[in-house]
């Protein structure tokens, strides 16, 4: 009997608790596995806090938003331990150990597949799974939980639509997605949007106002803007860049980490530029402007069927590849089958959305404005 150990990390998204079940179901039933869930991401792992999973107590989660293990962003090699930062890769394999694990599964987004990839090379087997709203994991057509949150976004800019008509206003609305605009792109299209912003393509806020004063003299009284929370107008882009320079020129680990602080700050300040962008649109266009920032109301709830079927054909597939002794991979979608894709080609690597992509072009097609 294999002993697999199981963790979710990040941010939670529905679909979670689906995977889960899918690979202890397919694990118990098919492949004579048991497994152990690790508590609050890499976290449990470092500190050894973990529960049985059995298939029993997997009836009725796969409808359940976020995680029946808890989550966190902690990171084995730069652990919070008492007010310092430590590397705590090996209090995570000795827990492997101590558990007689044969195999770790690690569900998460772009963070939790490079964490999971040291753990690898640590000497750890491990298969990851692609979890994000962002849709950012590269080397898989798709993430569990984004279909998910474009549909909760796509129905928020819908009954926005209401009030946009009803006050003759510009309605800003804020998405998730730091690095990454799949998820501005695609609920901005679902939910007829004007303007899109995202972060692969930087905006000039001037653009953005002429499209709202065309719109308004062709008689539409309102426009509807979705911003990625990571979209960059191209004055600040600058400043991005040089950010971004001094974190890949770090030479020392203080160093590396003093940038990334930088950067982030940047990033939290940053999110007032669709608070900046509502008000400069108000201005250029002398039309009554408002903001609604979604945020974490796009990772909640029940996960949309599709997520559904997705995270657990993912599940199962990780039991498979875990049956034959597959390692070191991630568990991919491919079509309407699954892919082992090697950790090394999938950690660090960010899927964006390419500024040519049909759906952008599709949007540009139906006129929309995308700031450029
Ligand atoms: O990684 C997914 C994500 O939802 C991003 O879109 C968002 O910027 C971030 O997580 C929010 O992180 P937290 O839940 O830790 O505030």
């Amino acid at each position: 009997m294999k002993q697999i150990g199981i963790l979710t990390s990040g941010g939670d998204c529905p679909g979670l608790n689906a995977a889960i079940r899918g690979v202890v179901r397919a694990g118990e039933s098919t492949f004579d596995m048991a497994f152990t869930g690790f508590l609050d991401g890499f976290r449990g792992l470092v500190q050894d806090r973990s529960i049985p999973l059995k298939s029993p107590a997997m009836s009725g989660i796969l409808t359940d938003g976020g995680t029946i293990l808890g989550t966190s962003r902690d990171k084995p090699h730069l652990m919070p331990v008492g007010g310092k930062v430590m590397d705590m890769t090996n209090a995570a394999v000795e827990t492997y150990k101590k558990h007689h694990l044969d195999a770790l599964v690690c569900i998460g987004g772009g963070g939790t597949q490079k964490n999971a990839y040291r753990l690898q090379k640590a000497g750890l087997n491990i298969v990851t799974l692609p979890k994000t709203i962002d849709n950012d994991v590269a080397l898989t057509d798709v993430s569990f939980g984004f279909d998910t949150a474009i549909g909760i976004a796509t129905e928020a800019i819908d009954r926005l639509h209401s009030t946009a008509m009803s006050h003759g206003r510009i309605i800003v609305v804020e998405v998730m997605g730091h690095r990454a605009g799949w998820l501005a792109l695609g609920a901005g299209i679902a939910g007829g949007a004007d303007t899109i912003l995202i972060p692969e393509i930087p905006y000039n806020p001037k653009l953005v106002a002429e499209t709202v004063v065309r719109r308004h003299k062709a008689g539409k009284k309102f426009s509807i803007v979705v911003v990625a929370e990571g979209a960059t107008s191209m004055d600040a882009l600058d400043a991005l860049k040089r950010l971004e320079a001094a974190k890949s020129n770090a030479k020392s680990k203080s160093a590396k980490r003093k940038a990334t602080d930088a950067l982030n700050a940047y990033y939290r300040q940053h999110v007032s530029h669709t608070v900046r962008l509502t008000d400069t649109l108000a201005e250029l266009t002398g039309l009554e402007s408002r903001l609604t920032i979604l945020g974490h109301l796009q990772r909640g709830g029940t996960p949309s069927a599709a997520d559904r079927v997705l995270a657990t054909r993912l599940g199962t597939a990780a039991a498979q590849y875990m049956s034959e002794g597959k390692y070191g991979i991630m568990v991919a979608a491919r079509g309407d089958n699954a892919k082992a894709v090697p950790l090394e080609d999938v950690a660090g690597v960010k899927n964006l959305v390419p500024p040519t992509h049909p759906w952008i072009d599709s949007a540009r097609q139906v006129g929309t404005c995308f700031g450029d």
